[in-house]
């Protein structure tokens, strides 16, 4: 039996309420397959702050350092500004953990519908430059409270972050239908975006099986909207994959189905699994979120551990368990709890151990 320790943060709002179901079918996959999980979970979180004024201790990061991998609700809620919950937590992680790789993959599934045309053949995965670019920690306010009060914020795109993440997005395509777009804004954006592009032609030229383009983001979200299934694989930028990825997701029925692993692709540090959703405080404690997104984020950490099969078994019972229209949630117009819904998924596992 091969067995792994998993750090988890369930976190605020609905996070808890969908990293429970998710650990739920992680703990009926994994004996198919000879795994033991063994969990640790963290109460990180905006209740953590408002009592002791820190997201996380002092020493999170050399604790969750000694996991094979974490895994992660969400974070925020009112009455904690967003950017102290982001950069509490969920930032600092990704960066010394060196996750630089953000991987969100969007489709279709059978029977759920998308709120737009052509959606039904959506099938992409939105690779996100995810410790540099317009995240940055450079910048800072001046003249707080004066009428010429400023804030300036600097965007940092290294040849070294680019360069990587813009390999990653073209092996990834090698091994999907070997398409790729890159998402720019070298009109507008004079400096970096220009620069990106220099990176993305050159890496291209590594990669002469894979097809390429770039599109400017704003043409870029209304194609994807336009015509889905006209992608396979996108590289963007730090902010540029964010929203995107919001976009897929909606495309593709609901945020309730997008997942997405922060990866270090050196293995090195662990990697960070979570829903590309939020804590969601508008239906928090009603029962009523879609625990797809986080079941799915959980089968890409059984990937990422070395247990595609697992992966593949977890998917494709998420899928069946959709095609169902009285076990989904209403978010996707059904009317299961997050727990049935879970439980659907369970059901669906089956003896299937391929
Ligand atoms: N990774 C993270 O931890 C993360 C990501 C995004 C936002 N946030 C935080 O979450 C809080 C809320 O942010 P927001 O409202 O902008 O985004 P959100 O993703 O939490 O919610 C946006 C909308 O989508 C719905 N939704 C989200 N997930 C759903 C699910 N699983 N099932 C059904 N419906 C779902 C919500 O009900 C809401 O109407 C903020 O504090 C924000 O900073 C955290």
């Amino acid at each position: 039996m091969q067995s792994h320790r998993i750090g988890v943060i369930p976190g605020d709002g609905i996070g808890p309420e969908v990293t429970t179901v998710a650990q739920s079918v992680l703990e009926a996959v994994a004996p198919r397959h000879g795994l033991s999980l063994d969990y640790e979970a963290f109460d990180w979180s905006c209740r953590r702050y408002v009592e002791t004024g820190a997201m996380m201790p002092d020493d999170a990061i050399a604790v969750l350092g000694g996991f094979d991998a974490i895994l992660l609700g969400a974070v925020g809620w009112p009455g904690v500004p967003d950017h102290v919950s982001l950069w509490g937590l969920l930032i600092p992680i990704r960066r010394a953990f060196r996750q630089f790789a953000n991987i969100r993959p969007a489709r279709a599934f059978p029977g759920v519908a998308s709120p737009v045309r052509g959606g039904d053949r959506l099938d992409l995965v939105v690779v996100r430059e995810n410790v540099e670019g317009e995240y940055s920690e450079i910048g800072g306010r001046l003249n707080r409270g004066f009428p010429d009060e400023m804030a300036v914020q600097e965007s940092v795109f290294t040849r070294v972050g680019v360069t990587r993440i813009v390999r990653h997005a073209f092996e990834l395509a090698q091994q999907r239908r070997g398409r790729l777009t890159s998402a720019t804004k070298s009109n507008g954006i004079v400096h970096t975006m220009p620069f990106w592009d220099e990176v993305v032609r050159e890496v291209a030229g590594e990669y002469p099986d894979v097809e390429w383009d770039q599109l400017h983001i704003d043409a870029l979200a209304a194609a994807v909207v336009l015509d889905p299934a006209r992608f396979d694989v996108v590289v963007g930028s730090n902010l540029f994959g964010d929203i995107l990825s919001d976009l897929t997701a909606a495309v593709a029925g609901s945020l309730g189905l997008a997942p997405s692993a922060n990866l270090d692709p050196t293995g090195e540090f662990p990697s960070m699994f979570e829903p590309v959703h939020g804590s969601a405080p508008d239906i928090a404690g009603k029962g009523m979120a879609n625990p797809v997104a986080a079941i799915w984020s959980a089968a890409m950490m059984l990937e990422h551990l070395g247990h595609p099969g697992a992966s593949a078994q977890v998917l494709r019972a998420a899928e069946a368990s959709l095609a169902d229209p009285t076990t989904r949630t209403p978010d996707l117009g059904g009317t299961a709890s997050t727990e049935e819904a879970g439980a659907a998924v369970i059901a669906a596992l089956g003896d299937d151990r391929r």
